[in-house]
This record gives structure tokens, sequence and C-alpha cells, in this order.
């Protein structure tokens, strides 16, 4: 028995470090999808070939594919219309709220294309396409170039890369590293910028269970909406105008009406944010042990101020909607993967790879010595990493400094020639500020600030009041022309020169200012220094990985560029005596639905829809599908990317991750890890049913 063990281990750990393809785990680049890759697609059901996900002469499904800067969306119909998520189009939606026209609270749904809304700072980029340069990249480098000089070669090289791709084309384009730049690829993107609100259903469905059900399994959120593109009369990108029509892309989706079960083959296409799989052990004990606890208790409290507000006041929950939701996002979020990652002993596992490596490197000149310089830069950093951690998280929980910092550089001429958009910006701050939840806000993030940070990070103006700190703020919100809308704009009716004057002055600027500076001076510029010592180490750390483990396919930290990720429906069993089933359905919202807790109040022609069984078309096994959960690695980016089946076919709109599957950004497990998604099913019932928009539906390619 014994001895079966050891040798069950020992195939264990061969397999750990040396398999081919780690089952489901991967964020691959679209347009080098391997042989490998797609046979392993293939013998798991994938039923399409390379050129149907990427190509570059004729359409393909990436064409479908767009980004919104920070979510992903996907076109729906061959007249320009798209579908992402609710909370992707939060403060587009609340940006057409008010009180009398709430949108947020009841949805909203263009009836004609005259009815969609259009939207303000809203971009939806389609992909060209992508390409390694990283020999054109590293032009005129070589053994003997300086660190320093390398990076302004490199700067050199993608400006000229990226001039020569958009040249004459109205395209736009980055160069992005990958695997700790030991790559490179070109992306050339078409952008478009007249897009408008078509669909979005009440937030008692879109954000159905809020922050509750957040990150979490079993999910019954409606998270979609929808808009559209518009192109001048020639189908290209145009700045908004009434003359503009409706889009006609490449290429847009099919929609499956087949429905899933465990074990379908299921891909996401999209972009993901940020991932760290690759960091050294150093790092990932940095997070858990320090970074996330202090970020997550700075967040407690303002969300506790931000809540207690908003349930007194209805006016400050439209104000702060979007604001919350995205300060509980990260901070649920941080727990989950906390919590994650020491389940999964991740700390402990790269430790032990590291050795390994070591081990392997000891006659290799060029990595004999790189994983043992990590500790040691890594020491080096933590200070400014934790200084930097509570400026981002404390200070810049601070609003009031955010609306004077528009204004700290002012000069007459800029000023005056500034005076529309500081308007526009400032009608778009003050719209959506209550000074009684940011004064608090500020006593509080100041004082943890100068508890827990090193002295010489803390900026004059606040050390000195350091035992005074309430007396303090409270003078500056007193006297600060930027606790109130009216009082700004009052001064900047005065002359330009007199103004000035006044800013300057200003309480909130100074310590807007010495903030900045401090942060620039003494936090950033170090923690910059060491870091690039640290890049630079990964890249030779990554490079050495790749040869030590030869036969293992890696793929690229997410970087907020395209990828494929695969896997399949499937339930999980996140901890003894409970099973997660794969899919939700409307019973569940039926079981959660109560009127007197503000997340789970659903609106009533849905509980009508429910009682009368009114499903029509959309009905399944005497129910309606909702949610499901499949084995796709993704991040925050993937939301709103399409869930698609084995024919390429649209099953589900990603918009979250499981809690248990949260360290998935730093260490991805198989059997924990499950992205959400909303069963399309339920989005075309919602459009119809409840949005009553079922003209929309006609636009759509339907597979029965
Ligand atoms: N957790 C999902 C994501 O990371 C959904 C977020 C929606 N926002 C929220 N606060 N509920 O984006
Ligand atoms: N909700 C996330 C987003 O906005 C996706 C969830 C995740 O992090 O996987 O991109």
């Amino acid at each position: 028995m014994k001895k079966f063990l050891k040798l069950a281990t020992l195939v264990v750990i061969m397999f750990g470090s040396f398999t081919v393809a780690r089952a489901d785990e991967g964020m691959w680049l679209p347009s080098v999808i391997s042989h490998t890759r797609l046979k392993d697609m293939q013998s798991k059901g994938f039923k399409l070939t390379a050129e149907d996900l990427y190509s570059v002469n004729q359409a393909s499904l990436k064409d479908a594919i767009v980004t919104l800067g920070g979510c992903t969306g996907e076109l729906l119909s061959s007249k320009g219309l798209f579908l992402t998520n609710h909370h992707c189009a939060m403060r587009q939606i609340q940006f057409h709220s008010t009180i009398e026209h709430d949108y947020l609270t009841n949805g909203f749904s263009a009836m004609s294309l005259e009815e969609e809304l259009p939207t303000d700072n809203y971009s939806a980029s389609f992909l060209k396409r992508m390409d390694d340069v990283t020999v054109e990249v590293m032009v005129g480098i070589t053994a003997e170039t300086s660190l320093e000089e390398a990076e302004e070669i490199k700067k050199e090289n993608i400006k000229k890369l990226i001039a020569k791709a958009t040249k004459g084309n109205g395209f736009n384009a980055t160069v992005e590293a990958m695997y700790y730049t030991n790559q490179y690829f070109i992306f050339v993107y078409q952008k478009f910028t007249d897009v408008r609100l078509v669909l979005a259903p009440p937030s008692s469905i879109g954000k159905f269970g809020g922050e509750t059900d957040n990150w979490m399994w079993p999910r019954h959120t409606g998270d979609f909406s929808m808009f559209r593109i518009y192109a001048d009369s020639n189908n290209n990108p145009a700045a908004y105008s009434k003359d503009n029509v409706p889009y006609t892309p490449k290429r847009s989706l099919k929609i499956s009406l087949k429905g899933v079960k465990e074990g379908d083959f299921a891909f996401i296409y999209g972009y993901p944010g940020r991932t760290n799989e690759y960091l050294h052990s150093a790092a990932v004990k940095y997070i858990v042990e320090k970074s996330n606890p202090h970020k997550i208790a700075l967040r407690d409290y303002r969300l506790e101020k931000m809540i207690e507000k908003m349930e007194q006041d209805p006016a400050v929950r439209i104000k702060y909607a979007a604001k919350k939701a995205s300060v509980a996002n990260a901070w649920k979020k941080w727990q989950g993967e906390s919590r994650g990652v020491v389940k999964l002993k991740a700390v402990e596992k790269k430790e032990a790879f590291e050795k390994e490596f070591i081990e392997w490197a000891k006659d290799k000149p060029e990595y004999a010595n790189v994983v043992q310089q990590f500790q040691a830069l890594y020491n080096e950093l933590e200070k400014y990493a934790f200084a930097m951690d509570y400026y981002k998280e404390g200070y810049n929980g601070i609003e009031i400094t955010k609306s004077a910092k528009s204004y700290s550089e002012l000069t007459i001429d800029k000023l005056e020639d500034g005076a529309e958009k500081l308007k526009i910006s400032r009608d778009l701050f003050y719209k959506n500020y209550d000074s009684t939840i940011d004064i608090e806000i500020t006593k509080e993030m100041l004082k943890r600030y100068v508890a827990e940070v090193n002295p010489e990070f803390v900026p004059e103006v606040v050390m000195k009041h350091k035992s005074k700190m309430d007396a303090y703020v409270n003078t500056l919100f007193a006297k600060s022309i930027f606790a109130d809308q009216d009082k700004i704009d009052a001064v900047l009716m005065k002359s330009s020169k007199e103004a000035i004057e006044i800013i300057n002055a200003d309480p909130a600027i100074s310590l807007q200012k010495e903030f900045a500076k401090v942060y620039a001076e003494k936090i950033l510029k170090e923690y910059k220094r060491i870091n690039t010592k640290i890049t630079s180490l990964y890249k030779y750390y990554m490079k050495g990985m790749m040869e030590m483990q030869s036969s293992r396919e890696f793929y690229p930290d997410a970087n907020s560029t395209l990828r494929i990720a695969y896997g399949k429906v499937s339930g999980a069993n996140p901890k003894d005596g409970v099973h997660y089933l794969p899919q939700s359905t409307l019973e569940g919202i039926i079981q959660k639905d109560n009127p007197e807790i503000y997340d789970y109040n659903i609106p009533q022609i849905l509980r009508d829809i429910h009682a009368n069984k009114d499903y029509g078309m959309w009905e399944v096994d005497g129910t309606i599908p909702v949610c499901f959960i499949a084995s796709n690695h993704t991040t925050g980016g993937n939301s709103g990317s399409p869930v698609l089946n084995a024919n390429g076919e649209l099953i589900g709109l990603n918009f979250d991750r499981m809690w248990e599957a949260t360290m998935s950004d730093i260490i991805f497990s198989e059997e924990m890890c499950r992205n959400i998604a909303v069963d399309i099913r339920y989005v075309l019932f919602l459009t119809d049913k409840v949005c009553g928009a079922g003209y929309l539906i006609d636009e759509m390619v339907l597979v029965k």
C-alpha cells in the first residue's frame, strides 16, 4: 500500500510540473492557438477550426467581439446590436437616470432606433489583427545594451510600429508585452464612439442579489444590457450624429437555444484584464498576508459610511450606486482570493517549485541566480508597496481632493481655454457627490494612513494635524470651495486671476498637492526603481520556467488583450457536504424574492409571469433557466464576454466568478474555479417578456 502511494505521488508530482495542457487552465492568444491546443480543444468537444476563431482574411468569431475598455461585448445582429453586462453599463444607465426617469431602478427599453440613448465617453473597438512583433521591438538591442538604453530603444521601435500600423486607416494600435517582455504583440483596433443604449433591465433583475450574491453561486442575476454601434454612411466610425446609421459588422454571433448541460464543451472569447500566474512566492505572501487584509479593512469603512447614507436617502442611493458597487466588488473579491490562495497552499507550492528551479538552474549561468534574488528585492520593495496600497486605497478613497485635482495646476490661459471641459467634469462629479459621506471617510482614511504608513510617506500638512485630525478635516470641508459645487461655480464667475488666487489658497488643493508630491517623489519613484529590477528578473525566470518545463504549453498572463479560454459546463464541490449544480432557474429567484430586502425585491411583472407560467416559447422543463457555471479560466475584464458552445454559438454571457474561484488570478484549480454566466435564454426571455422589446430578437439568428 505504502509503495503504491509513493509511486502514485511521484506520478502526480511529475504530471504536476510537466503536463502538456493543464486541463482548463489558460487564457490563450487567438492568433497563435497551437496545433496541440486545438487538438486538446477538439478532444473535449470543440467542432471548429483555428481559422473559425481567428482570421485576418475572412470573417471569424473575433470580428463579433468588442472591447469596451474594461469589459467585453459581442455582436448579436447585423445591425450593430451588442450585448454586455448590466454592471458594465451602470455608468451609462446612471448617466441618463434622474429621480423622474430612474432607468437604474426601472430599466430602459428603446422601442425604436430613435429612442436609443447616446452614451457619454463610451466606445466599442474591434480587433482588426494581432501579430508577433518581438523581432521588430528588439531591433538595435545587443548583448552590450544597458537596461535603460534597451527600454528607450524599445519605446522608439514600438512608436514606429504603431505609426506604421495605423497610417491612413483611422485605426489605433498598442504593442503589449507577453511573458514578462520575452515576447511582444501588436494589436490593431477599429474604434467606434457612437454607441447607444438600447436595453437595460430593472436593477432588481440586472443586479439581482446585489452585493450579497456578488461572486457567489448559486446565482440568479440577469446581468445584461444591450447597445448599438452606429457608423457613418460608409460603415466607418464617426462621432455621434443623428445621421449615423446602425453599423454592419463583419460577423455577429448565432444564438443557441439548445441550452447547456453538465460536461458540455464551453469556451469564452474576450478581454481578461490582469492575472499574475507566475509570481514568486514572496509576492503572493505579501498579497495574502499584508496587502489584501489592509485594503479590505480600508474598504470596510468606506462601504459602511456609504451604505449608512444610501439607506437614509434615495437621492444618495442613486448617486452612490455605481461607486459603492465598485468599492464592494474588489473588497469581496480580495477576501475570496486570500482564502483560495491559502486553501490551495499556493505559497507552499510556489516555494517547492522555486527549490526545483534552483536545482535545475544550478549549472545554467543565465538562470543560476535568478530565484535567489527575488526575496531580497521584494523585502526592499515592501515598504513602498505598502505605502502605495495606502495611497491608492486610503488617500484615494477621499473624494474632495479628486475634484480639487483638476484645478491644481491652473494658469489663467488653462482656466479660460478649459472652462467648458471643467464645467462638464464638474457637473459629472457633483451629480454623484455627497460631502457628508466624504467628510467621514476623509477623517478615517487620514487617521489610518498616519497610523499605518511609515512617517516618511506622510505629507507634512497631515502630520501636523496628527492628534487633531477631526478638527483639521472639519475646517477643511468648511473652508474648501470643493465641498460644494455652488461655491466653485461662484468662484469661477470672478475674474480668472482672482479665481486662481482663491483656488490656490484652498485647503483641499494643498492636501492634494502634498499627497501627490509625496507619492511621486517618495513612493512611486522608489517603487518603480525596485520594480524595474524585479521585472527584469521575471523575464529570465519566465524564460527559465519555459525551458525547464519544455513540454508544458504556457500562456501569457492576462493583459487586457483578446484571449480564448475553454473548459466545460460543470458543477462543483466547494466544501464537504455541498455540491453545486451547474444551472440555476427562475425557481431560485422566486425562492429568494422578498419585497422587504432591497437586493431581492423583484419587479411585480416577474412574479406575475411566474405565477401564471406565462413563459411562452422560453419555457424549459416548466421553468426558465437563469445562470450556469463552467470551468473557463477568466478574470475581471471578461465581464460581458460571450460563452460559446462547441459550434461557436452563444450560450451565455459571462459576468462573474465563483467566490471559491477568485484566487485564479494567482493560481488556478480545475476543481474549484468556475466562471458564472447568464444563460442566453434568460436574456432573451427578459428582453421579450419583461422589457417588452421582443422586436430586438427578430434581428438575431437563433439556432433551435
Ligand atoms: N463580480 C463581478 C465583477 O467582478 C460583478 C460585479 C458587479 N458589481 C457589483 N458590485 N456587484 O465585475
Ligand atoms: N465581473 C468581472 C468583470 O467585470 C468578471 C468577474 C471576474 O473577475 O472573473 O470583468
